[in-house]
């Protein structure tokens, strides 16, 4: 499975912050067995997450794209709203399973607006910023995930459960 990871950061973009959260969703998705073929660090820009989430989708032909930061209430957070705006089908499930995990270690979870969807044979998921959050989010549904995405791509026919 090919994947991208975008990291969402105005600060980051601006070389004023180390992009730890995206090394480590990289390093965790190489664990799982994940090709991680492209990398990508944007600020919190609406129209250039939108773009760059198409161009991976359409053109890179990514089968997974994890993205992390610009989920929260900040007024420059618009992550979810580029990733619903490209979407062509919904996959909440994901984005729920993630809040419901991460509310069992932080009610603060619930601040994390993030969306989980699919665009066209793409499955496309927003993590929070936070390295912890990273962590604690994607352990939460990395195992599930390669299930979805063997449907997805044609790879497994059939839920044998
Ligand atoms: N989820 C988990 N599992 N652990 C966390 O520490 N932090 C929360 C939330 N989700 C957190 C979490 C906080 S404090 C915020 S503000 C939101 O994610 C949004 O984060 P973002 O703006 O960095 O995307």
């Amino acid at each position: 499975m090919k994947a991208a990871v975008v990291t969402l950061s105005d600060r980051g973009f601006r070389n004023e912050r180390e992009d730890k959260s995206g090394e480590l969703v990289q390093m965790m998705l190489k664990e799982a067995g994940y090709e991680v073929a492209e990398y990508r660090l944007l600020p919190d820009e609406q129209a250039q997450i939108e773009t760059v989430l198409k161009e991976l989708s359409d053109e890179k032909e990514m089968d997974l794209i994890l993205t992390t930061g610009g989920t929260g209430f900040s007024q420059r957070d618009c992550t979810p709203e580029a990733t619903l705006n490209v979407a062509t089908r919904n996959a909440p499930g994901i984005a729920e399973a993630m809040r419901y995990a991460s509310l069992a270690i932080t009610p603060r979870a619930m601040l994390s607006r993030g969306a989980s969807v699919i665009r066209n044979q793409t499955l496309i998921i927003n993590l929070p910023g936070s390295p912890k959050a990273v962590k604690e989010n994607l352990e939460a549904v990395l195992p599930v995930v390669e299930h979805g995405l063997e449907i997805l791509t044609g790879q497994a026919g059939e839920c044998g459960r």
